[in-house]
């Protein structure tokens, strides 16, 4: 048996060939002595074009009569068609019916909406788009380990389960045995979490930053690559409770080594998916996002943007008092919101922009102070048509400066003795960022809803399967 891809690769060498294919129909057109069936195995972009016979075919009336999502063992010869729009077409010599699709199967219908298709998870991947969608995962998550490995750095995986808040946002989905209609309380009333099963609260990780950190503390350079989970009650297009996240950590490294690393990071990926996945590029093209092909070219080939938040204030308030009308107002301190960061980089930049040296305030405990005593070393990455893709910053690698910070908010030290060890023990300047896998497909495919580049989305009321 061979794929459909392997002879689109060369379909000369297949010329008059016998090969066996398996896979599923698209269409199925029975003209009264012949017929033409669509087939596509999942091997590439591409169709088959089947063109079968009365007289060659034995059971041409039960292919025939195969509706839309049949699973069929075509065997045939390879014929080239040079002036079809099609290279080749296999002519069948026998079919066998693996699998008929019942009359009612819901992916018959050319243009089906994105909101229909989001309610067949199940079924969504036979389409065109969503085949498109998710091989762009594919193609974008080995680039992202092949840019990091080529660089040196060592892959760590980090817990799912944790006892820590990395972000400290209380975000976070708890993870327990304890019988939760019932659960053994304290003397003062309080659940016992000592009687859970790690012996105190556990919860799903918001970011395995925490632990790279220990790594970066041995390896120099590392990376995770792993999944997520946030309880943020944020219904949006930008969302979702259980999201993918990459986060390299790099020893001896300051701020502006982190945005070198994470440019570096992002043209990579996208010159690799749109020279590896070319026929997907064209379908987001014509059918997604008409400039996407030349905007992402014109991204992997020119600067990105960089810019302070005081200034990237200064520059929303020229806007909002020229007139432009921001839902949430803008003034210094306040957090940037998605359509603060999309005027930076749509209607201002026009080019994805790093935004660093945000007010200490709306940061999470970890990241450094600035000398002015009023912003920490973050940075975020924006791009067009998201927002925020990369959330990083250089850490607070000064034992009594994190210790104090810890203090201030009100955590528990004792949470955090680990982390606060990596300070006592060779301490060093070092630096990281998350990026957020989905929102970077979202990016390579100029798809708009986070929705429909995660497998199987799980958002606030969703979590089919
Ligand atoms: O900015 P965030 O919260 O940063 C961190 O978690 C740091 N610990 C990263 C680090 O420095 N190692 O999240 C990083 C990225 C965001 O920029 C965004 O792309 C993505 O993760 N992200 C989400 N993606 C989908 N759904 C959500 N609910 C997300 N929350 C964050
Ligand atoms: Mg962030």
């Amino acid at each position: 048996r061979t794929t459909i891809a392997r002879i689109y690769a060369d379909p000369q060498a297949f010329a008059d060939h016998d090969v066996t294919v398996a896979g599923w129909t698209r269409s199925v057109r029975d003209m009264k002595n012949f017929g033409f069936v669509t087939l596509n195995d999942g091997s590439c972009f591409k169709d088959l074009q089947v063109v079968m016979n009365v007289g060659e075919v034995g059971n041409y009336a039960e292919v025939a009569a195969c509706g839309t999502g049949s699973a069929l063992l075509v065997s045939g010869v390879v014929a080239l068609t040079p002036d079809r729009p099609q290279p080749f077409e296999l002519k069948a010599t026998s079919i066998t019916v693996l699998g008929e699709s019942a009359p009612d199967y819901p992916m018959q219908k050319k243009r089906a909406t994105r909101e229909f298709l989001r309610t067949h998870q199940h079924l969504r991947s036979r389409t065109n788009l969503f085949r498109a969608v998710f091989r762009v995962r594919s193609v974008a998550a080995f680039a992202i380990h092949r840019f990091f490995q080529e660089r040196g750095f060592v892959y760590v995986t980090t817990p799912i389960i944790t006892a820590s808040d990395a972000e400290g946002a209380g975000e976070m989905f708890r993870v327990t045995t304890l019988d939760v209609d019932n659960p053994p309380r304290t003397e003062s009333g309080e659940v016992d979490w000592s009687q859970d099963f790690f012996g105190k609260a556990t919860n799903l990780t918001v970011s395995g930053q925490l632990q790279a950190e220990n790594f970066a503390m041995s390896f120099g350079d590392v990376y995770t690559f792993g999944p997520t989970f946030r309880a943020e009650n944020s219904n949006t297009r930008r969302h979702a409770a259980e999201f993918w996240m990459i986060e390299p950590e790099m020893a001896f490294c300051d701020l502006e080594g982190d945005m070198e690393v994470a440019e570096a990071m992002l043209k990579y990926v996208i010159r690799e998916v749109v020279d590896s996945c070319p026929d997907e590029m064209e379908m987001f093209n014509k059918f997604v996002d008409k400039g996407l092909r030349e905007r992402l070219e014109h991204v992997a080939s020119s600067d990105f943007a960089r810019v302070t938040y005081t200034e990237a204030v200064s520059i929303l308030e020229e806007a909002q008092a020229a007139g432009h009308a921001f839902e949430y107002p803008v003034s210094w301190g306040i957090d940037l919101q998605t359509e603060h960061e999309r005027y930076l980089t749509e209607e201002h930049f026009r080019r994805p922009t790093f935004v660093t040296d945000y007010p200490r305030e709306i940061k999470a405990f970890y990241m450094r102070a600035n000398d002015d005593g009023r912003t920490v070393a973050a940075v975020d990455c924006l791009v067009p048509g998201i927002g925020e893709i990369i959330g990083g910053s250089q850490r607070e690698e000064r034992l009594e400066l994190l210790q104090a910070r810890i203090e201030e908010l009100g955590m528990d030290p004792e949470q955090y003795r680990y982390y606060l060890d990596l300070r006592r023990y060779g301490t060093c300047e070092h630096a990281g960022f998350g990026l957020g896998f989905e929102r970077l497909v979202m990016y390579l495919t100029g798809i708009d809803n986070i929705r429909d580049v995660l497998p199987h989305p799980r958002t606030v009321g969703n979590a089919d399967f």
